[in-house]
């Protein structure tokens, strides 16, 4: 078992990782202090295959429990779904000390997540995670949200969890490309962070894929890094926005290509060696550093060419990125493995870039 603090003051929490936890959750909310009534939100897939231990797990600590299931997907990541959600909280008589347990991906990361943040302005809120993108990411830091029909996660709020619970052993049962893709973020704490990590995942790129001790010190690793960068800048003034490494050229690849088409690890891939090969091209790191990133990159599956898309397609899905500031492009950029920054960059320079005129 490994055990470590997001460090926020009076907002503090655990991160538990351990191979079977999703079995114990109810005793340690219990432990922690909660009791009474608790509801869990998850998608009928997850429900189907770890519903019963996390509900058994709560019930068998007393907590009088609801279980809520949404449709499973991203298209359902909406306020409609939400609204069902509150519906059912309401019925369950849910009360202000009563934990909602986000139990699934991503998707149910952030919606149970809003929810909770919004539900009586706030009940506790426990994040088990079960994709390995959720594991390392989206479980941690508290940014919770849902999509807009103008854009992805455009209603949000930032509210931290109570607790995050991983079971590596969880990602047995995930499809393979779905780890794959999270094995992209996992790569983008190597590049943004700690060089030692970056080096552990070129020497156990194979290994991962055994979802053993390998990805279990991946999880953690990751985890100990996204914890780090929120203690320091949880609402992302600055810091935080080198989680982003990638993002910028990966969400605008995502929209060109059409929702669905990449996962969005498989854009961030491709984010990434974008990002490090512009890195390359502004004389602001050696190309040695921008083929080591493509080669580990291939190595773990994951793509890492730009398909052919117009630049113009490219740019105006970056115009709509939030992380574009008052007209220039904010790119995290890559000094060497472990040290990022964030350079604004014109965009006739990006323009050029992404035409291939650049060289
Ligand atoms: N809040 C944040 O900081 C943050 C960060 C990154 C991404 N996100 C959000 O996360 C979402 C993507 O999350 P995701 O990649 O986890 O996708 P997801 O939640 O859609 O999960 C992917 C698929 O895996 C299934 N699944 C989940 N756990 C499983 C398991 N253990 N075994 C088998 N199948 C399982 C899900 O039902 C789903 O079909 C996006 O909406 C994105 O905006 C949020």
């Amino acid at each position: 078992m490994r055990t470590m603090q997001v460090e926020l003051g009076e907002r503090s929490y655990p991160i538990i990782i351990k191979n079977g936890i999703i079995n114990e959750v109810g005793s340690n909310l219990k432990e922690m202090g909660f009791s009474g009534r608790a509801a869990v939100v998850t998608n009928p897939l997850v429900e189907r295959l770890y519903g019963k231990a996390v509900v058994g797990s709560l019930k068998a600590a007393n907590f009088d429990t609801a279980v809520i299931t949404v449709p499973d997907g991203e298209e359902f990541k909406t306020l409609k779904e939400v609204s069902a959600i509150y519906d059912r909280l309401i019925n369950h008589r849910m009360e202000r000390l009563s934990p909602v347990v986000a139990l699934g991906g991503g998707v149910i990361g952030d919606m149970a997540g809003f929810a909770a943040a919004t539900y009586q302005r706030g009940v506790p809120l426990v994040q088990v995670p079960t994709t390995l993108l959720s594991q390392v990411d989206s479980s941690v830091g508290g940014k919770t949200a849902v999509n807009h029909p103008a854009g992805k996660n455009l209603i949000g709020a930032f509210y931290q969890p109570k607790a995050v619970f991983i079971d590596p052993d969880t990602l047995k049962t995930l499809d393979e490309r779905e780890l794959r893709a999270g094995i992209a973020e996992v790569v983008k704490y190597g590049v943004i962070w700690d060089k030692e990590f970056f080096e552990f995942l070129e020497a156990n790129a194979k290994a991962l894929f055994k979802c053993g001790v390998e990805l279990t010190h991946a999880i953690e690793t990751s985890c100990r890094v996204k914890a780090e960068v929120v203690a320091k800048d949880e609402t992302e003034k600055d810091l935080r926005a080198i989680l982003n490494f990638g993002h910028t050229f990966g969400h605008a690849v995502e929209k060109a290509a059409g929702y669905g088409a990449f996962r969005h690890g498989e854009a961030v891939a491709i984010g990434m060696a974008l990002a490090a090969r512009l890195s390359v091209k502004l004389g602001l790191c050696e190309k040695g550093l921008y083929e080591r990133v493509c080669v580990l990159l291939d190595a773990l599956g994951l793509p890492v060419s730009l398909p052919d898309f117009p630049a113009d397609a490219l740019i105006a899905a970056m115009k709509h990125d939030k992380k574009v500031v008052g007209g220039a492009m904010r790119f995290v950029l890559l000094k060497r493995l472990g040290k990022v920054f964030l350079q604004d960059v014109k965009e006739a320079d990006i323009r050029a870039f992404l035409s291939g005129k650049q060289g």
